[in-house]
Order: C-alpha cells, then sequence, then structure tokens
C-alpha cells in the first residue's frame, strides 16, 4: 500500500516561506504565458517556431494543454487543506517552495532541499515550461502535456477513507473536460498522444472502481476515457499487461544547480566507506521489536542481522517517516558506506534506491520488482548486474543466508567499480533543479529522460495508428531503454 509517509514534526520555514507560495503559481501562469508568446509571436529567444532552434524538434514538439485552475494552481492554494492529515504532514505547505522543490535544507545550501515526492507534479510542470520545443498549437504537437497535479487531487480521496464511493471519481472531472472541451484534441489519436504526470505509486490510483470491500486507493488508472494516456508515475504496477503507466525515479532531496553536479559526485567517488551495507527505513529503532512483530519478512531478517553485527551494518531510523522531507539523517550515513540495502516497503519500490545511487552507495535489491521491474527509461535493465547486487529474499528469509556474507564476499576491485557504474548512473536520476546552467543541461537528468520515453512510446503509437498496425500500439518494447535508445 502507498500510504503517504508522515512528515516529521518540527516548524522549519514559518512565515516567509507560506508568503512565497501563495505567490507561486501566479509566476507559474505568468512564465507559462511568457513562453508561448516567446514561441509563437517570433523574436527574442531564438528557439521560437521557424528559428534556428527548430533543427532538433522534429518528432519531439509538445504542447501544455491549458487547464482550468482547479486541476493544477488552486490545488496548491488549498495546501493548507491537506495539511489537516497527519500523514502529510502539519506544515505542508512549505514544501510547496521552489515551484515544489520544497525548502532547502539549510540557508547556504544550493543543490539540497525538503522535497514532498507528491510535488514531482508542479517541478514537472515547471521544468517543461523551460523544454525547447514547446508549441502553442496543438495540432502541430507531437505529444500533449496534461498539467494535472493529480496525486494532491487524490488526497482527499485517499484520505476520507470513511467515503467509499468516492475514489472512485478520482479524474472524471479531468475526463469530462477532455471529452467535452475541444474533444478533438483528445479523439485525434485515441488519447495515445496525451500525456500527465502522477506523483505517487501506480497502486495509489488503480482500485477497482467497484472494489469490494474498497481497500485502498482511487481509480484513476482505471477510467475507461483515459486508458489510451501515458501516465508517470513513481512506480508501475507488474508489466504483464498493458497499463498506461510508466515509472519515473522519485525525486530525492538533490536537485543541482548552479554548482556541477560533478564536484558532488566526484566527493562521492572518493568518500570512504568503512561500513560495509546499510539499512534506511522504518523499525531501525528497535530492530528486536519489529523483527519479532513480522517474521519471515525480509525487513525483519535485515533489521535482526544488523542488530547482531553492527560493526558491518549501520542503522538509520526512518520510523514515522522520518526521513522524508530531511535528507540530512541518511545522506552522510550512505556517503560511508559501500552498499545500501533496498527491501520492499509498503510497495516493492522505494525512494531510497535513488538517495543511494547519488550518494555512490552499491543498491542491494532483494527482488526485482524493487526496481529493474520499474525504471527501464533511466536504469537501463541490461546494466543491473554491473551497478547492483540482487539477493533473493528467499534466500535469506527461509535459507538463512547472511546478506553481509555475501556482500562481504565481494572483492574489494569489484566494489569500486561498481561504485564508478553507480556514480555513471546518478545523474540520470537526478531532478536537476529548474533554470539551471547550460553546462548541467548538456547531461540528461531523470526529467529529460522521461520526456524522451515519452516521446518514443508516443510516436511508436502514432506510428502504428497511422499504418494500422494497432497490436503495436501496446509494444512495451521501447519500454525497456538500453544502450541504443541512450541518445534519442
Ligand atoms: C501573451 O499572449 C497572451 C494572449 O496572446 C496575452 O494575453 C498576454 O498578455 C501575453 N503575455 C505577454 C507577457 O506578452
Ligand atoms: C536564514 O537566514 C536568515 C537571515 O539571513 C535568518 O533570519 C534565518 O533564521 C535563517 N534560517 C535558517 C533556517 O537558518
Ligand atoms: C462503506 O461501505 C460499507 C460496505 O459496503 C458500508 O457498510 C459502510 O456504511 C460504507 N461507509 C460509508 C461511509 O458510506
Ligand atoms: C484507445 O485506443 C484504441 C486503439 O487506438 C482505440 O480503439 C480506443 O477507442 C481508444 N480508447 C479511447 C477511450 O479513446
Amino acid at each position: 500500500m502507498g500510504k503517504p509517509q508522515k512528515c516529521p514534526g518540527g516548524q522549519f520555514f514559518p512565515l516567509l516561506v507560506v508568503l512565497v507560495l501563495v505567490l507561486i503559481p501566479a509566476t507559474a501562469i505568468r512564465s507559462q504565458s511568457r513562453y508561448y508568446n516567446r514561441s509563437s509571436g517570433g523574436g527574442g529567444g531564438g528557439d521560437g517556431d521557424g528559428g534556428g532552434g527548430d533543427r532538433g524538434c522534429e518528432g519531439r514538439r509538445i504542447h501544455i494543454r491549458e487547464l482550468p485552475a482547479r486541476f493544477n494552481t488552486e490545488l496548491l492554494r488549498g495546501c493548507d487543506a491537506f495539511s489537516q492529515w497527519e500523514v502529510v504532514g502539519g506544515e505542508f505547505c512549505t514544501y510547496l517552495a521552489n515551484h515544489g522543490l520544497g525548502p532547502r535544507t539549510h540557508n547556504r545550501s544550493r543543490s539540497w532541499y525538503r522535497t514532498d515526492a507528491r510535488l514531482l507534479e508542479p517541478f514537472f510542470h515547471r521544468r517543461l515550461l523551460e523544454y525547447p520545443c514547446l508549441t502553442p498549437d496543438p495540432s502541430a504537437a507531437d505529444a500533449i502535456f496534461l498539467p494535472y497535479y493529480g496525486a494532491l487531487d487524490a488526497l482527499p480521496y485517499l484520505l476520507l477513507l470513511n467515503d467509499n464511493a468516492s475514489a472512485a471519481l478520482h479524474g472524471a472531472p479531468l475526463a469530462r473536460l477532455l471529452r467535452s472541451d475541444r474533444p478533438a484534441l483528445l479523439r485525434r489519436r485515441a488519447g495515445h498522444d496525451h500525456f500527465l504526470v502522477l506523483a505517487g505509486p501506480a497502486w495509489d490510483f488503480s482500485q477497482h472502481p467497484r472494489a469490494d470491500p474498497p481497500l485502498w486507493g482511487t481509480s484513476f488508472l482505471r477510467l475507461p476515457d483515459l486508458l489510451n494516456l501515458t501516465v508517470l508515475v513513481l512506480e508501475s504496477r507488474p508489466p504483464h499487461s498493458r497499463w498506461q503507466e510508466h515509472a519515473v525515479p522519485h525525486p530525492t532531496s538533490f536537485h543541482p544547480t548552479p554548482s556541477p553536479a560533478r564536484r558532488r559526485l566526484a566527493r562521492a567517488a572518493r568518500s570512504p566507506r568503512p561500513t560495509l551495507m546499510l539499512f534506511a527505513g522504518g523499525g531501525a529503532s528497535s530492530p528486536s521489536a519489529a523483527a519479532a512483530a513480522r517474521p519471515n519478512n525480509i525487513r525483519s531478517a535485515i533489521l535482526a542481522e544488523c542488530a547482531e553485527r553492527p560493526d558491518l551494518c549501520a542503522l538509520v531510523d526512518c520510523s514515522g517517516g522520518a526521513c522524508a522531507h530531511d535528507p540530512v539523517r541518511y545522506v552522510r550515513p550512505m556517503l560511508r558506506a559501500r552498499f545500501c540495502l533496498q527491501p520492499p516497503g509498503d510497495t516493492p519500490a522505494r525512494r531510497s534506491t535513488f538517495d543511494a545511487v547519488i550518494a555512490g552507495c552499491i543498491p542491494v535489491f532483494f527482488e526485482d520488482a524493487a526496481a529493474r521491474a520499474h525504471y527501464g527509461w533511466h536504469l537501463p535493465r541490461s546494466r543491473y548486474a554491473d551497478f547492483s547486487v540482487l539477493v533473493p529474499k528467499e534466500d535469506v528469509v527461509f535459507g538463512g543466508l547472511r546478506i553481509a556474507d555475501v556482500l562481504a564476499a565481494v572483492p574489494p576491485a569489484e566494489v569500486r567499480r561498481m561504485r564508478a557504474r553507480v556514480l555513471e548512473l546518478a545523474p540520470r536520476v537526478m531532478y536537476r533543479r529548474h533554470g539551471s546552467s547550460p553546462d548541467l543541461r548538456a547531461i540528461k537528468d531523470a526529467f529529460d529522460l522521461a520526456i524522451d520515453g515519452v516521446l518514443r512510446r508516443i510516436n511508436r503509437r502514432v506510428r502504428a495508428i497511422e499504418e494500422g498496425d494497432p497490436d503495436r500500439i501496446y509494444y512495451q518494447d521501447d519500454d525497456d531503454d538500453d544502450d541504443r535508445n541512450d541518445d534519442v
């Protein structure tokens, strides 16, 4: 289950931040219309239609559909209402700062933020506003982006658990709008060229509309009208079906600019790593109690092993969502560890995998569902053996295999080689701050690769429709990114 994490307590950033936040929506909208005018009206900028910057835009033009404010900016303005729920956290509004990256961890930090994953939606929108191939003309667009902040819109459905029926309604107003307002836009390619971001695991949005009893989640991903859209989520359902979602990395707290990310990665490469393995997660404050509570469980096995071998294993206690917005807790320990353990939590995948990659800590997975099944656009499936270790959870839980034994047996030269591979991949899972320098923009980040993946998928579907080959519409092969697709 993908219940939102509980926020840590504490009053970090009071009034000033709230004031700034209230201004965000207006600023975002203004920068959007500024962009439109520049690209449609010629003049300034140089990357408008017909200008020199147009060359690289073949097959890559994106139109941002204008939606009524209740689908985006009004949700941000209503952030106070979300704070009433304990799982969201009392100061949810503070996380809206910096277009959704959150407030900086401290005054002088330039790259570290208290990022709330749900706010990937406004942040993605903000980054798209600086995308060089935007077009104001939907009929000229290869893809149409819907700036709908759906994970925020879902909060009342998810958290008002006493109201059974409503979770099936999440997304219905959007579907109605697309059907009734300029319906030709959606119909043109049966919706296959539309995409949006839902900043949560697909499990939060895929409950059967008539589930009885209702368990968890809204039914957004099952709305018949929207089944052909591409939806970017933080974790996908098992990919054996024609699901419309594709997973993108969980946002971490690291959003480099303007200082080059390279410096930071060099630091991670040089960092001494006396700790063999690290686990950052819930239950770490009292491992034996947690282990006793859930026998035959990989998390419990890890906690038990770590309690027994504190010389080999470091625990970072993230109980109650303590790490959700507080990178200070885990980044330094991760920089000092060779391997970072990534057992499943409420859902198989976890943000900590991306925290570890950025810290150069080699991820240890216990099943493919932890990452390999999801993030093919960002972490190529063919490279998992080079940058991660897979220890099947059954071998640990039922076979008595000791994780520390497996990891201690990896020769030091191999550990160094894997760490180098991890750090090579790190830029691919970071979300660079908006407005970054050309230097940083030269390297594709998580956002750039998500856009590449979306365009690959949409262009293939549109070709399949045009060529009358419907079987190819849902063909998943291009989702399995590899070197072939690296430089779309
Ligand atoms: C951009 O164009 C729109 C409509 O074409 C207009 O209302 C708006 O004032 C323009 N914005 C700027 C910054 O010129
Ligand atoms: C940041 O700096 C300002 C003034 O320079 C100060 O008032 C404020 O307390 C500082 N905030 C934090 C979180 O340190
Ligand atoms: C939810 O559904 C259950 C069973 O269908 C019913 O007993 C309960 O009263 C419903 N709750 C609300 C708030 O509608
Ligand atoms: C989804 O796409 C398929 C294939 O193009 C089409 O037959 C179907 O009508 C589309 N569904 C909707 C709701 O547009």
